[in-house]
């Protein structure tokens, strides 16, 4: 029997989108990956030169420059189309030009007879995530946002750093909006077992439990630090949006913190925001529900208040 072929349609080729395209071709992940965007001349160039790369590829990969129609056999599509922050600019910012340009995406994508899993990675995230569970009338498990699975890997490694540790062996999250309302999961956080506060106590000499915050803050303003330098982030976002797109396509059941639709579990209804969450090949199949102190429920509670109201006026 002919093994089933993965597609991937990417919309948007902007930096987000080529770096994803770019991470996919060398992790040799998806057997087709199709490359959609309004700037046709950038798509089509994209497509003929990552084309270019695929005798250096782990793996054989079908790369086109298409349309909305190719989304119909699409295993995922993923959506990075859209403005991004112009230094300054917070991610929330950015939500009324982004909801005109889902809309459109979205019932395109949609007309094509596409059924298979979204992955929204634009920001705001959390709030196009639901945007695009709305417009496309999917079932809420079929609707992916990247979340804060990239602010979770800023956290490992920052942590990684500062214990002096393999990232890998880092257990962190970070839960909440994907933007400047995120949270640390400290009462959770581990590294290779070990609790971070046990660690910490374990050699006072090196470690100091204030420099949580510090290492905290590096990560929720990342972002700031980086659009100050180079006017845009990418690598890191694109291959979270890999990490993702694999656990979908070989149906992993791996735990990554996503923008999952949450209703009742955190004390949070209707609403799509960062949480961990069980990824495979139909979506998310589990939002894990953590045991978060007093504080950290308290954050989440704000988080998630501060993202319902600024959706508000977009939803009516
Ligand atoms: C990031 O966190 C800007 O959301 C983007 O890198």
């Amino acid at each position: 029997m002919m093994e089933r072929v993965n597609r991937v349609a990417l919309i948007g080729t902007g930096s987000v989108g080529s770096s994803y395209a770019f991470a996919l071709l060398n992790q040799g992940v998806a057997d087709e990956l199709v490359l959609i965007d309004l700037h046709k001349d950038k798509a089509e160039g994209d497509a003929m030169d990552l084309n270019h790369g695929l005798a250096f590829a782990p793996a054989n990969k079908k790369i086109w420059f298409g349309s909305y129609e190719d989304c119909e056999l699409a295993d995922i599509v993923v959506i990075t189309a859209g403005a991004n922050q112009k230094p300054g600019e917070t991610r929330l910012d950015l939500l009324e030009k982004n909801t005109a340009i889902f809309k459109t995406i979205v019932e395109s994508v949609m007309r094509s007879g596409f059924d298979g899993i979204f992955i929204v990675a634009t920001n705001p995230v959390d709030i196009l995530t639901y945007m695009t569970w709305e417009f496309s009338g999917l079932p809420v498990n079929k609707v992916i946002g990247s979340g804060t699975i990239l602010d979770t890997a800023r956290l490992r490694f920052q942590l990684s750093e500062y214990f002096n540790v393999d990232t890998r062996n880092v257990h962190a999250y970070i839960m909440g909006e994907h933007g400047d309302s995120e949270l640390p999961v400290w009462s959770h956080a581990n590294v290779g077992g070990r609790s971070v506060f046990d660690r910490i106590q374990d050699h006072p000499d090196k470690y100091d439990i204030t420099d949580l915050d510090t290492i905290f803050e590096q990560v929720r303003d990342a972002a700031y630090h980086i659009i100050e330098r180079k006017g845009a982030t990418h690598y890191g976002i694109a291959m979270g949006l890999v990490r993702l797109t694999k656990a979908v396509l070989h149906n992993e059941n791996a735990v990554l913190t996503i923008s999952g639709y949450v209703n009742g579990s955190y004390g949070v209804d209707d609403l799509y925001i960062g949480v961990p969450a069980i990824v495979n090949r139909k979506g998310v199949t589990e939002i894990i529900q953590l045991d978060l102190n007093e504080e950290e429920k308290g954050k989440f509670t704000e988080s998630a208040s501060i993202l319902k109201t600024t959706m508000e006026p977009v939803l009516k």
